[in-house]
């Protein structure tokens, strides 16, 4: 039975009515064609309940919504895995790893419950699932109870043979599971029910060759859609660790029809069919039919840690394929809707300004401002040489700097951004870099050659050229959650950031802020800080001083003198799941986020900004390395030191490589290594080994990497 089926049977009540319906874990307007379809058959249901993990689109149109537990949470039977023939023949009552979490229950016993007490508990083994699982374990000699005694699982024997058909019976060879015992290319059961015997063509009912389908060319393209392989169906969008991988909504589309429409790789685009609209992330690919777009579905769930909102289901704000696809004609056969087979026209979103687009490589900027804003902290606005409009970005986000030092040397560093992260109509930048100073062991001083020059010799008008904004630490402009933020010396830059771009107001999340300086002279942006307190009244700031000045007044000047760790962190804000935030000198960050564990903080709630610049590539040495690009079809190449990382030296080699923050941060550029090793120049190596960071990684011997 399809979703279309069910929507049929409560709209038009066929083949019966149905007036009430209980749903687990199915989130139909999203996974299945026809939102609006799906719209009109929810809304009209009499009574609802929807079981799931999270408030899904399909859980807001129910009556009670319940909230089940995960696997870790209940026993689960498993028979046969796939691996192989003997994982196929293994079985295993999963144990329960933790206690449920809240009321949450297991799906299995909101049923079974039920059951009973709607007085159907006799169809239900008498309300117990240990003996459902004993029916179905009948066959295998085996018990739920001899499989707790085993919990890592009891071997079954299967018959894993090939060619079963072939095998002899009394009255024959045995042959296939069809009504002939053929393989049948001609049908009878097909031909039986109206349908042609044998597999034809049909052209899809809405084909770019019928100029009636295409609205008199009004919709030319044909629509596909495509899987997203870092989620499953429309779930795992709220997860950091992926979505900083594919943080947005992509369709596919060549490059000559790209061109055509006005349309750049990272644009966003609309997608129009004749029942609704959408907007996904543009990305040309050479590969593509000039008449073909494909858009990835499964896109409503928001991830407030990356500053993504949740995104409505239907209209041109949503990014969900569902909506653009009607289920009025579907295959006769299989019940299937056409997902690959829809007609489309596609525009560049009216949001996209074109003349903000991000840029790729450097690009030239001058210095329109310098000013101080602290003892050594030195603010740093830049303005466009070609005087163009800029790209936003999003809050702690950083750019790339590269520059001349006065000895000729090039260096590249990376700043946090520290401006307000949608301005209209942005003409510049900003960022606030430290003069690194101190003295080493034995008392001689040194300082840091950038921040020197950038401190010493930079002047306004002076000219270097930045990357666009990048990078995946990135603070939420909304979070159901509180926010507690860190921020060590110079670290407090992308807060700066977060606080500019919030709204006056109450509406924002509520924050807290910790913030570490020596004391009121190297306290940078205070002045600005205290006029962000004086409008949002949800932040609120704690300033640590460890070398406060005489005249400076602990619980007025500042509000402590202790180093920053998690002890500062009430436990109020751990039991509402605070997620926690962190840039500063590392040995605070690695002390504030050990503490945090220590009081039982999930690891994947706290966010840290390494300040990390790009390692530059030894450039000299007389190796050479052959490196494969398997997947690209490129004969493999040499690679020398001048040639850097294997991410520039493939786009070098004009492939197609992901690439994110460019640092090391983001892992965008993860490749598996098939052969050969690497070194990454950032100093920490993947966990697994198969796996390296394009952008860091250079060659130690002969690589094969699939890409
Ligand atoms: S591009 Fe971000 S880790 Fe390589």
């Amino acid at each position: 039975m399809t979703a279309r089926d069910t929507y049929r049977a409560i709209l038009e009540g066929e083949p019966y009515k149905v007036r009430a319906m209980m749903a687990f874990g199915t989130n139909l307007p999203v996974s299945q064609a026809d939102t609006a379809l799906a719209h009109r058959a929810l809304s009209q249901l009499e009574f609802h309940v929807h079981c799931d993990l999270f408030e899904t689109p399909a859980a807001r149109y129910a009556d009670i919504l319940l909230p089940v537990n995960t696997p870790w949470e209940r026993e689960g039977l498993r028979i046969g895995f796939e691996i192989d023939d003997r994982a196929a023949g293994w079985v295993q009552l999963r144990q329960r790893m933790v206690a449920p979490r809240g009321e949450s229950r297991a799906d299995n016993d909101v049923i079974f419950e039920l059951a009973t007490r709607l007085g159907m508990g006799d169809g239900f083994f008498g309300g117990r699932l240990d003996a459902g699982w004993n029916h179905m374990l009948e066959p295998l000699g085996l018990t739920v109870d001899q499989l707790r005694a085993r919990p890592e699982g009891i071997a079954c024997a299967i018959d894993a043979s090939e060619q079963k058909y072939a095998r002899a019976t009394p009255t024959g060879v045995r042959g296939f599971d069809t009504p002939t015992r053929r393989v049948e290319l001609y049908s009878e059961t097909l031909l039986r029910h109206g349908q042609p015997p044998v597999a034809t063509f049909v052209e899809p009912a809405d084909t770019p060759r019928d100029a009636k389908a295409t609205r008199q060319g009004r919709f030319p393209y044909v629509l596909s859609s495509a899987k997203n392989g870092f989620y499953c169906h429309s779930q795992h969008r709220s997860l950091p660790s992926l979505r900083k991988r594919a943080p947005d909504p992509v369709a596919e589309l060549s490059p000559a029809l790209a061109a055509a429409k006005g349309i750049a790789d990272g644009d966003w685009m609309r997608i129009r069919t004749r029942v609704g609209e959408a907007r996904f992330v543009a990305r040309v690919t050479p590969q593509l039919a000039d008449d073909v777009i494909v858009a990835e579905f499964g896109w409503w769930q928001g991830c407030p840690e990356l500053d993504r909102d949740g995104l409505p289901i239907e209209g041109a704000l949503g990014s969900n394929f569902n909506a653009l696809i009607s289920a009025d004609s579907c295959d006769p056969v299989s019940g299937s809707v056409p997902h690959r087979s829809f007609l489309c026209d596609i525009e560049r979103d009216p949001a996209t300004e074109t003349r903000q687009r991000k840029w790729s490589g450097y690009r030239p900027f001058r210095v329109g401002e310098l000013r101080p804003e602290a003892d050594g902290v030195l603010g740093i606005h830049f303005e466009p040489v070609d005087d163009g409009k800029l790209p936003d970005y999003r809050p702690g986000q950083h750019v790339e700097m590269q520059l001349h030092l006065d000895d000729g040397t090039q260096v590249t560093r990376a700043y946090s951004l520290t401006g307000a992260a949608e301005v209209p109509g942005r003409r510049s930048y900003s960022v606030a870099v430290r003069h690194q100073r101190g003295r080493s062991a034995d008392g001689t001083p040194h300082e840091g050659r950038v921040s020197s020059h950038l401190h010493c010799a930079l002047k306004v008008g002076d000219t270097l050229t930045l990357r666009a904004p990048s990078g995946s630490f990135v603070l939420p402009r909304h979070s159901p959650q509180p926010l507690v933020f860190f921020a060590g010396g110079i670290g407090i830059t992308p807060f700066i950031s977060l606080l500019e771009s919030l709204p006056d107001g109450t509406q924002g999340p509520a924050i807290w802020l910790y913030y570490a300086n020596q004391n009121s002279t190297t306290h940078a942006f205070r002045e600005r800080i205290a006029q962000h307190r004086a409008r949002l009244p949800q932040l609120r700031v704690v300033d640590h001083y460890n070398a406060p000045r005489p005249q400076e007044r602990l619980g007025i000047d500042y509000q402590s003198n202790r180093y920053i760790d998690a002890s500062v962190v009430d436990d109020a804000l751990i039991a509402q799941r605070a997620r926690f935030y962190m840039c500063g000198p590392p040995a605070m960050m690695d002390a504030v986020t050990d503490g945090l564990m220590a009081r039982g903080v999930p690891r994947f709630d706290i966010f840290s900004e390494v300040f990390r610049s790009p390692t530059a590539p030894p450039t000299d040495g007389d190796q050479h390395f052959t490196v494969n690009f398997a997947r690209s079809g490129h004969a493999p190449a040499t690679w020398t030191p001048r040639q850097g990382t294997l991410l520039t030296f493939g786009e070098s080699l004009g492939l197609q490589m992901a690439s994110g923050c460019r640092v090391g941060q983001c892992e965008s550029c993860a490749v598996r290594l098939l052969a050969g090793k690497v070194r990454h120049l950032h100093g920490s190596e993947p966990e697994d080994p198969s796996v390296c960071l394009a952008c860091q990684a250079v060659p130690l011997e002969d690589v094969v990497l699939e890409a």
